[in-house]
């Protein structure tokens, strides 16, 4: 029997999940689907009970629900638990299992695909919410030399780097206005390139060789504009959501997927 598969979110319309895992499941031959799932925003849980009971094997979770998956979840990933979200459900006779891939996702496209070093890297990651959080653990686990938090409020940072026991001894926190040295990789986690806008970086935020991030895709974004205007690497957050659904399909599969074509085959398209 073909096995069952969703991603639920709200709006749900335009999720490139389902054209990622179909073509995961043609190059690794699993007999699969999978389908977006509009949940209604008061009706998370029971979209999700109604899809395990029609015989539903996993599920992917996007914005507003990862949190309410976190709960849902009977059992946690260690990422997923630092995370706080949860984006990608595993059903189980016995429980739900909840697992976050965003960081790996990021690390993967940003060490293999962009061929970016993090180790003894200094990083700056720009926003303090669900996005910011996710990747905070993956990040730190590929050893920077430091990895400074910032956000518009800076209480928020603080608080979040806080949260993480590992990784004090590089971890640092706080509002744009301290960001005094010039960073190898800064990655945008804020919501600002959604309404347009960039964050208050300084002109020398960049180092020589520097990747800027957006996690944004699909569209050049202030960041990238900004980054490119003093001389930085860009990259957009395609390669991300690609990698994180190939880390999805490989905890329900046990198949790591080939994700540069694709990657590819949605810059084309
Ligand atoms: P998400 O789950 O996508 O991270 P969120 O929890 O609402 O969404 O967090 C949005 C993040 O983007 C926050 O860090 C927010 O900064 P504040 O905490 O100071 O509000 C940041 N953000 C949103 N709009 C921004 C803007 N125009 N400039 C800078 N940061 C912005």
């Amino acid at each position: 029997m073909t096995d069952v598969y969703a991603v639920f979110g709200n709006p749900i319309a335009h999720s490139k999940s389902p054209l990622i895992h179909a073509a995961f499941a043609g190059q690794t031959g699993q007999d699969m689907v999978y389908f977006a799932r509009l949940a209604p925003l008061e009706g998370f849980r029971d979209a999700v009970r109604a899809f395990i009971a029609e015989g539903g094997r996993g599920a992917n979770v996007t914005v507003p629900f990862k949190e309410q998956a976190f709960a849902l979840a009977t059992r946690r990933s260690g990422r997923a638990e630092m995370a706080g979200a949860v984006n990608t459900l595993k059903f189980e006779p016995n429980g739900i299992f909840g697992d976050n891939t965003d960081g790996a996702g990021l690390v993967r496209d940003l060490v293999g695909n962009l061929g970016v070093e993090l180790a003894g890297k200094r990083i700056l990651l720009m926003g303090a919410g669900g996005a910011a959080r996710g990747v905070i653990l993956p990040l730190l686990e590929q050893a920077p030399s430091r990895l400074f938090i910032a956000n518009r409020s800076a209480d928020k940072a603080i608080a979040l780097a806080r949260s993480f026991s590992a990784g004090q001894d590089i971890l640092a926190a706080g509002g744009y206005e301290q960001l005094s040295a010039s960073f190898d990789v800064v990655i945008n986690a804020t919501a600002a390139s959604l309404a347009g806008d960039l964050p208050p970086l300084p002109d020398d935020v960049f180092s020589g060789d520097a990747l800027a991030y957006d996690m944004m895709y699909g569209r050049d974004t202030p960041f990238l504009a900004f980054a490119r205007d003093h001389g930085a690497e860009t990259a957009d957050g395609l390669g991300m959501l690609v990698e994180q659904a190939a880390e999805s399909f490989y905890l329900w599969r046990g198949i790591r997927p080939n994700t540069e074509p694709v990657i590819r085959m949605l810059r084309a398209a």
